[in-house]
């Protein structure tokens, strides 16, 4: 993955539009990217010695930290390139990215109803924090938010180098 620019985001915007039933709008993406949020995009390899070829953006994710904490807001892979393991490689990265800011957990919300999305985060070592009610509008009305959180393991900073008798090293 690499970072998400300016001009990626038509390519990121279609894609997201296809995708989701209450899409994310251009400026959500431009604020994203103004505010500093660590924004991915998935893009094909570009072909040695043509420009033209390659380079087509697959999927993107975007995550929000704040202080020790970081929110997924938001992942998506185009229509024609799901189950390929893309979704699942790309959350992968972010949940590096958040263990290498120190990221203590990652938080995200997700439709009830989104089978392939809640399989994935489950998979990926998010488990089951709350239900929102009504949190999401819906074709029917309203539909819950799930929340869901994933532990990051940051190893423990010892305040000396070695451990005196006595005292015990954490983890
Ligand atoms: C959710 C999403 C990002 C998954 O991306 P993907 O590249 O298709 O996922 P992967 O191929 O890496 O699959 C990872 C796991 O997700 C689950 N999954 C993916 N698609 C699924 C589907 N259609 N039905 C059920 N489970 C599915 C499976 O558990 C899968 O693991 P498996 O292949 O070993 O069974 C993709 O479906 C998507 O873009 N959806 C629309 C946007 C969206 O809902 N984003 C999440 C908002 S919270």
């Amino acid at each position: 993955m690499r970072a998400m620019t300016l001009e990626d985001v038509d390519a990121v915007l279609a894609i997201e539009q296809a995708v989701q039933a209450y899409p994310w709008t251009r400026g959500n993406f431009i604020d994203a990217l103004g505010h500093g949020y660590v924004c991915r995009v998935d893009a094909e390899e570009l072909v040695a010695g043509h420009p033209e070829d390659g380079g087509e953006i697959r999927g993107f994710a975007v995550l929000m930290p704040v202080l020790d904490e970081a929110e997924l807001l938001n992942i998506g892979v185009a229509a024609g390139q799901q189950r390929k393991g893309l979704g699942r490689a790309m959350l992968r990265e972010m949940l590096d990215v958040a263990h290498k800011m120190k990221m203590r957990r990652v938080f995200l919300e997700v439709r009830a109803s989104n089978a392939a999305a809640l399989a994935l985060y489950r998979s990926s070592g998010f488990g089951k924090l709350g239900v929102r009610r009504d949190y999401y509008q819906n074709a029917s009305g309203s539909e819950d938010a799930i929340t869901m959180v994933c532990e990051l393991k940051q190893e423990a900073t010892l305040p000396h180098a070695g451990v005196w008798p006595g005292e015990r090293a954490n983890g």
